[in-house]
């Protein structure tokens, strides 16, 4: 398994011309099969509010909530970045606010990075958040948390605005960049237009690097599948199928059997420290 990966280390990899990979994690297990499959940026995204929480969008995420996911996550990474999402009114009231937030994300949340939306506008936001030593990602092109004045979920077309939020963005600081639902043309113009990686979803092949939210590409999210997003698996069919097979065992008498149950012999479950986990099979 390859080294750390830390912010200066994300920025190398655009100048190598090394994409960069990025998932959404929110807990442990799955952030560990992420880790262990080897990709570089745990994102514990503000999304969350869609596909844990059930919300219609990610505007009641609370700090709390990112916290409480983003230490699950942190716990399970051993070599991925873990970034954590400036959710809703977290950053945008003022600078000393942004960065009295980022800071609790890191010391509480165990994140290595935060991420949080705007360009020009939040631009001071970043600058306070980097000045303090706390590595920035911004985020541009659709911005969820801008919901109601955008009046929807829509593609980003505007090339001044999206270029001036990505370069405000590199100029305060930050060391890598969203770039969400936006033309592939327009996402390839803004790569190469700065010098810091540029992570893409719905933003076409040309960006730095690609992100995913985690429950849309395992098929596991089934309210809607954004047109962005691919299912590298089908999993809410393969789980529906588990639960329903363990629901008919327990119904018909056939789950448990002596396997699954104890004689009087056997006193411990297990030892108090879970044991070293196993290895997942080599990638
Ligand atoms: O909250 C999130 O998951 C995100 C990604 C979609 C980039 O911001």
């Amino acid at each position: 398994m390859a080294e750390k990966v830390t912010a200066p280390e994300i920025r190398k990899m655009k100048q190598r011309g090394e994409k960069i990979t990025a998932l959404t994690a929110y807990d442990y297990s799955f952030a560990r099969i992420l880790d262990e499959a080897g990709v570089d940026i745990l994102l514990v995204g503000d999304s969350l509010g869609m596909v844990i929480q059930g919300e219609p969008n990610t505007l009641s995420v609370k700090i709390e909530h990112v916290i409480y996911h983003c230490r699950a996550v942190s716990r399970a990474a051993q070599h991925a970045h873990v970034v954590a999402d400036m959710p809703f009114m977290s950053f945008q009231v003022s600078p000393r606010q942004a960065l009295k937030n980022a800071g609790r994300l890191i010391k509480e949340g165990g994140a290595h990075a935060v991420k949080l939306e705007g360009g020009v506008k939040s631009a001071a936001k970043i600058a306070a958040i980097a000045g303090a030593d706390i590595p920035v990602m911004g985020h541009v092109g659709l911005t969820p948390q801008s919901l109601r004045r955008l009046g929807g979920f829509r593609v980003q077309r505007d090339e001044g605005k999206l270029l001036d939020d990505a370069l405000a963005t590199e100029k305060a600081g930050a060391f890598a960049l969203v770039i969400e639902c936006v033309p592939a043309d327009l996402a390839q113009k803004v790569t190469a237009a700065v010098k810091i990686p540029t992570i893409g979803i719905g933003a076409g092949p040309g960006c730095d690097g690609q992100v995913q939210v985690l429950h849309d590409m395992l098929g596991l999210f089934t309210d809607f599948v954004p047109k962005h997003a691919k299912q590298y698996a089908r999993l809410a069919e393969t789980v529906q199928e588990a639960f329903c097979r363990y629901a008919q065992e327990v119904r018909e008498g056939t789950f448990p059997t002596g396997q699954e149950s104890f004689t009087m012999d056997e006193g411990i479950l297990r030892e108090l420290e879970a044991p070293a986990a196993k290895p997942l099979p080599p990638r």
